[in-house]
């Protein structure tokens, strides 16, 4: 039986089809809907997807694994993606992530045992001249270092913001209250 979201991220996806001469054309889109919508891209995401537009399930599969901003498993409410590569790693990223990997106890891409937090590293996100940082959810942390960080965490922790870019609405989530989307420390 084939797949069906709600009518909200079904009426998404058609919108954003039609802005494509091929519906092929709206994959990210579609990835970005279905995980807002399920948490994750598992085999219901990949199915939905493929149907949709008329992919088979082995090309949606490769986007998902391509791109860091796809995951497969569930995560954290609040998932801290810490940038590896070189700028980043010249200024101290290291020393980021282990202090989310001693936070959190965790390995990367698990979720915390309250379901709160989880933490991966990734190749560059396109920040090199505020390096070091990193993204949570959607939105961007610079010039970090661990205080700043450990910081960052603490509020996130107790104001719970809405980090995530909404595909869903067309609106960025509400952002931590002093940080808007990208903001040099
Ligand atoms: S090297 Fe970290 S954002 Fe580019």
């Amino acid at each position: 039986m084939s797949i069906k979201l709600s009518d909200k991220a079904e009426a998404r996806l058609k919108e954003k089809i039609a802005l494509y001469p091929d519906p092929k054309s709206a994959a990210m889109w579609a990835l970005y809907i279905a995980q807002e919508e399920l948490g994750r891209l598992d085999d219901r995401a990949v199915e939905w997807t493929a149907e949709r537009l008329n992919l088979s399930p082995v090309n949606v599969q490769e986007l998902i694994t391509f791109y860091t901003m796809y995951h497969k498993e569930q995560l954290g409410k609040y998932h801290v993606q810490i940038c590896r590569t070189l700028s980043c790693a010249v200024r101290g990223s290291t020393k980021l992530t282990e202090c989310v990997r001693k936070r959190f106890g965790t390995k990367p891409g698990q979720p915390s045992a309250d379901g709160m937090w989880s933490y991966e590293e990734v190749e560059c996100l396109g920040s090199c001249g505020t390096a070091p940082m990193c993204q949570i959810n959607d939105h961007f942390f610079e010039n970090l270092t661990p205080q700043k960080l450990t910081e960052i965490l603490d509020r996130i922790e107790k104001e719970k913001p809405d980090l995530k870019l909404s595909t869903i609405d067309d609106r960025m989530g509400e952002g931590l209250k002093g940080y808007p989307k990208s903001q040099i420390i």
